[in-house]
């Protein structure tokens, strides 16, 4: 007998090493043809993942990025599901892509009241809003913990919406729309609801593999993010089993996705934030505006300090570097590579998180990529890139990424 370890699986997780909005979407559409399935196992329509395929654009809030590959859709147990942005989707794709398309019945369902209490708890912390996407996932997540939340295949068997709605009453929230939502989300859902845990076993049975796609990015989640700037999920690959409800050892290797610069959406300590004209030449070259809300994302540079830590965390060996067209725009290219803080200079991101908003970045200027061309393979600019990644961080880089397109990809 030969001992394989804990992992036997051909399947791939892709999580993002920043805040979010790393191309995860991107990647993962690319990525998908070699699978069998591509799952959702966090997060909710919080999440806004592009795909550009020619000159068409498609953001995914809830519906796997996989849906223009054909493969089937898996919405597992951790995520927390709005019945109305699932069906805005379904209505955006060819209608064969609602046979693909499976949800878990264990799934969270999130209320159109989940919004508005969202939007209450951001107005009760004044200037400290966490900036949320008040699309209800903090408010969901939190009543599936205090067992008042209805899972998706719960409205089939007619869910008891008392307890919740005298909550939501207690709360000075109108609870007046849930029975019409109970029941059109019951109309939709009653033909999309199974068993996805069970599905991934059988394509692992059967010799095939899954895709797991992340939402947001590690330094987003809940419990070792930068609280509580932080969203109300788990953003790490070890999270996957526990969410989708499968054995650890079909979760398979993580790919980190990590663009070659910084950003956030929200509020909260970041450390290799920049303003004035670099800031704004960055987020224009871009296009950083939030694929949920349209907010400008907050940009910086690439922070070394903190991509060591979320790659320990999710046992990255492999990373996918996007947006390398747009750094080829800017004429300097900085990087932190430690932080000042209490006067010393540290790199341990751990130790700094509990003062991560006086952290000063300790700037760096390895190489520019002004002017650098990816049309034709990687150029002299990008593999020294490489290398400063490889070398600092102790990953391979697998994947460039070099503009929106499916077909930017340059796979080392
Ligand atoms: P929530 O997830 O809507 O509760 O928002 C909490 C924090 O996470 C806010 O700073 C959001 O901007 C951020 N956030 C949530 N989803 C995403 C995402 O998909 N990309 C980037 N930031 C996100
Ligand atoms: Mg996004």
């Amino acid at each position: 007998m030969t001992y394989r370890g804990w992992s036997d699986t051909a399947n791939l997780s892709v999580v993002g090493l920043q805040w979010g909005d790393e191309g995860k979407g991107k990647i993962v559409d690319y990525l998908a043809s070699g699978y069998d399935a591509v799952a959702r196992f966090n997060g909710g329509s919080n999440a806004g993942h592009t795909v550009v395929i020619g000159t068409k654009k498609y953001t995914f809030h809830l519906v796997p990025s996989g849906a223009l590959k054909g493969k089937q859709l898996l919405i597992g147990a951790g995520v927390a599901a709005d019945p109305e942005v699932l069906a805005e989707e379904l209505a955006l794709l060819p209608e064969e892509a609602r046979s693909r398309l499976l949800v878990d019945s264990r799934c969270t369902l999130v209320t159109p009241v989940d919004k508005d209490f969202d939007a209450m708890l951001e107005g009760a912390r004044g200037t400290a809003a966490l900036g949320t996407t008040k699309r209800g996932i903090g408010p969901s997540y939190a009543l599936r913990a205090l067992r008042l939340s209805p899972r998706a295949g719960d409205l089939a068997a007619g869910f008891d919406f008392a307890p919740l709605a005298s909550f939501y009453k207690a709360l000075s929230l109108d609870p007046a729309r849930l029975a019409a939502w109970a029941a059109s989300s019951h109309e939709l859902l009653g033909r999309l609801t199974g068993d996805v845990a069970g599905r991934i076993e059988s394509i692992a049975d059967a010799g095939g593999s899954v895709l797991y796609e992340g939402s947001q990015g590690t330094l987003l989640d809940l419990l070792h993010g930068s609280y509580p700037y932080v969203t109300s999920t788990h953003t790490t690959a070890s999270y996957i089993p526990a969410a989708l409800g499968i054995p650890p050892k079909l979760a398979g290797k993580a790919l980190g996705v990590m663009k070659c610069y910084a950003t956030r959406v929200g509020s909260g300590p970041f450390p290799s934030e920049i303003a004035g004209e670099s800031a704004e030449r960055l987020r224009t070259l871009g296009n950083e505006y939030g694929a949920t809300t349209g907010r400008p994302r907050r940009v910086g540079w690439l922070d070394l300090v903190s991509l060591k830590y979320t790659i320990r965390l999710n046992g990255v060996e492999e990373v996918a570097v996007t947006k390398l067209d747009v750094l080829s725009r800017m004429d300097d290219v900085k990087v932190c590579v430690a932080y000042k803080l209490n006067g010393s200079e540290t790199t341990d991101f751990q130790s700094a998180m509990g003062a991560l908003d006086q952290a000063q970045p300790v700037l760096d200027t390895p190489l520019s990529l002004r002017g650098a061309d990816f049309e034709h393979g990687l150029p002299a600019e990008g593999k020294r890139l490489v290398s400063y990644i490889e070398d600092q961080l102790g990953v391979r880089v697998r994947f460039m990424s070099h503009g929106e397109e499916r077909s930017k990809t340059i796979e080392l």
